[in-house]
């Protein structure tokens, strides 16, 4: 089915969440080694990166890795480190010739010092580009961010420079390290696991989400078109009723 055609590309989301689930058991199930999996994530991430911009998506967020996945083997998060740095030097020159602007969220500072690095040179280099937001979620939780959030604002109302009475939604948003990245219309989880396993749940808070059995290695394009086509027949009311919108 041609998904594509199909998609109202007025209506398509201005942000797109993506938590990339399944490479391990991708990689399993091919008789390989966990890492095997993560390195054809990347031709996915690739893809979808593609097929994003072809949607005119603004903002694509893919949660990379997050604040519990330190946890895994020593192994495979150096070697998830070790692949990141590498992707990235590997597609500096098409970010720029497809004019996508690289972003993190999360907390980069606890990345090791070559992952710094390079996001950091990515990140300046790519900081003009318009047509697309890559946001990368490293070393990213809700959690954190809440908590970091939460301590930041009360040292300003401690010192004065801000009123309790001024906290408000905004105050919070600008607090976190999604700041000025627009919530997420669209959340989509691959994999065939149906929880958001800490990843902007202040900024889900009217998301549509989207789950899928594909493991992320398999998904594609085609994939990304059909779940856009999916977010595109919800009605989103905000609370409302449907009279209300028109
Ligand atoms: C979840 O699958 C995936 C991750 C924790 C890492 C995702 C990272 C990549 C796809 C590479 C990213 C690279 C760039 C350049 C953004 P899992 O390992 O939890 O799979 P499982 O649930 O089957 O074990």
């Amino acid at each position: 089915m041609d998904y594509l055609a199909q998609i109202d590309k007025k209506k398509t989301p201005v942000h797109v969440a993506i938590i990339m689930d399944g490479n391990g058991r991708w990689a399993k199930k091919q008789g390989h080694e966990r890492l095997y999996g993560h390195n054809f994530g990347v031709e996915s991430v690739r893809e979808v990166l593609k097929a994003s911009t072809d949607l005119g998506i603004k903002y694509l967020t893919l949660y990379a890795f997050s604040t519990e996945n330190w946890n895994r083997p020593k192994e495979e998060v150096d070697g998830l480190m070790d692949l990141l740095v590498r992707s990235i030097a590997n597609e500096i020159e098409e970010l720029m010739s497809s004019d996508v602007r690289l972003l993190t969220i999360g907390d980069t500072d606890g990345l090791p010092g070559s992952c710094q690095a390079e996001l950091k040179s990515a990140m300046t280099k790519t900081e003009k580009n318009k047509t697309i937001n890559l946001a990368l979620a490293l070393n990213y939780s809700s959690r954190w961010e809440m908590t970091n959030a939460l301590k930041q604002i009360s040292r300003k109302v401690s010192s004065g420079e801000i009123k309790e009475a001024e906290i408000n939604d905004q105050m919070i948003s600008d607090h976190l390290t999604t700041k000025g990245i627009p919530d997420p219309e669209l959340i989509i989880r691959t994999s065939g696991e149906h929880r958001l396993s800490n990843f902007l749940l202040w900024q889900a808070a009217y998301s549509e989400f989207y789950f899928c059995d594909v493991l992320w290695p398999d998904f594609k394009r085609e994939d990304l078109f059909k779940a856009v086509l999916d977010y595109q027949s919800r009605e989103r009311r905000f609370g409302m009723v449907s009279e209300q919108l028109t």
